[in-house]
Order: structure tokens, then sequence, then C-alpha cells
């Protein structure tokens, strides 16, 4: 499979929109071809699943829960994702499957292999060339959510211990596998950490594709 394909992943209010906003907005001044998708979501049934996870909330239980994100991902996959690599795009998700792994299985309590097993499924075993985890103690990440206009669902439904959870799963499989895996203090600015990625992306870019931005503007 060419083109590239870099995950986003991290607690909520992490800041990964933040970051792949302008990931996206530095790849693209730079002339290469950017597309950027969120989970769930991203074609129209993975649109109709997040109405259904927003609107129904906590009433979900954990493995329907597990399966819609799981659909969602699967229509992702088939109908966006592989056909955007194999057209060489450089492709930049807001969460992927690590947030199943993470979320459903750490958080929400469901057997670790067997949401790996699914993924394997849903995903045709495609694997990101980079994840970039931004990492955020859980208060600050509940500070932010708090300071944000509109109500933040899902961290007024889950607890602190919850989230706490969440990002220990995170920070294991980033461990687990260091080669896919690059981890970004998310107490930075936004522009530090915009750089940092930066240089994580390009890496990518020069490993997979064999090119880099600079080289792609010449
Ligand atoms: N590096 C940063 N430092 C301080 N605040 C930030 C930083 N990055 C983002 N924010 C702010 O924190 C909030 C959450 O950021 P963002 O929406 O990017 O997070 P997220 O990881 O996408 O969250 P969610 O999982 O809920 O979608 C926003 O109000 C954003 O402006
Ligand atoms: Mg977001």
């Amino acid at each position: 499979m060419s083109g590239l394909f870099v995950t986003f992943e991290g607690i909520d209010g992490a800041g990964k929109t933040t970051q792949v906003k302008r990931q996206a907005a530095r790849l693209t001044r730079l002339g290469l071809d950017v597309l950027t998708v969120r989970e769930p979501g991203g074609t129209e049934l993975g649109e109709a699943i997040r109405e259904i996870l927003q609107n129904l909330g906590n009433m979900i239980d954990a493995c329907a829960e597990t399966c819609l994100y799981a659909a969602a991902r699967a229509q992702l996959v088939a109908e966006v994702i592989l056909p955007a690599l194999q057209a060489r795009r450089v492709l930049l998700a807001d969460r992927f499957a690590d947030s199943t792994i993470a979320y459903q299985g750490a958080g929400r309590g469901l057997p670790e292999e067997q949401i790996i097993e699914l993924n394997a499924l849903v995903t045709r075993r495609l694997r990101p060339d980079l994840t970039v985890l931004i990492d955020l103690p859980v208060e600050e990440a509940l500070a932010r959510a708090r300071s944000k206009a509109r109500a933040h669902d899902r961290m007024e439904m889950m607890d602190q211990a919850f989230f706490t959870r969440v990002r220990e799963c995170y920070l294991r499989l980033a461990a687990l596998e260091p080669a896919r895996f690059v981890v970004f203090d998310g107490r930075k600015t936004p522009a530090e950490l915009e750089a940092e990625i930066f240089q994580a992306v390009q890496e990518a870019l020069e490993r997979c594709i064999g090119t880099s931005g600079d080289k792609a503007r010449l």
C-alpha cells in the first residue's frame, strides 16, 4: 500500500482535532495531497452511527458500542481510507483502531484480545504508518472540557478513573509498538506541538514514500 497513513490518538480534549487541522494545513501548503477523516464518521453510514452514539450515549451497552464503532470503521476503511492510500494520498485520521482498545477495552472493561481481533477484521489488518499519541494528564483534559462553552457530554458522564485507564492503556500501547507510536506532551502550546508532530510526520514520509515535505515542494 502506498500513500501515508497517520492516526491521532489521545483522551478527550488532548488536542487531536487541533493538531489534525494544523498538520493538514501545513502538508497542503507543501503541495501534498492530504485527506483528513474523523472517527466515527467520514462516510454516510459513519455519520449516522456518530449521531446514534451521541443521541443514545450511556444507554448503549459496551459490546453494542464497540460494534457500532467497528461498523463505522469498516465502512471508512473500505470507502475512504484504502482508496486514498491507493491514490498515494496523505491520510490523517482523528482517532482509529487504538481508540477502541483504549476506550472500550481499558475504559469499559471489554477483553482486549477480542477487540484487537475485531479491529483486524474491520481494518483488513491495515496498520497506520505513524500514530501520534497526544498525552495529557486527565485533570488537565477535564479542565479544558469544563472551560469549553458547549457541554462536553462524554466528559460529564465518565469519571476520572475511566479516563485514567484510557490514558494508561494508550501509553502501554505506545511502549509496545515504539516504531509506530510517537508520544507528545499535550501540555505544550499548540504551536510547539505542531512543530514537533510535523517533524515526526516528515520522518514518516521519508520512511514510507521516500519523500519529505521539503522535497515535495521542489
Ligand atoms: N496544546 C494545547 N494547549 C492548550 N489548549 C489546547 C491545546 N490544544 C488544544 N487545546 C484546546 O483544548 C480543547 C480541546 O482540543 P481539541 O478539540 O483539539 O481536542 P480533541 O483531542 O480533539 O478532543 P475530543 O476528543 O473531545 O475531540 C479546545 O478548546 C482546544 O482549543
Ligand atoms: Mg476532537
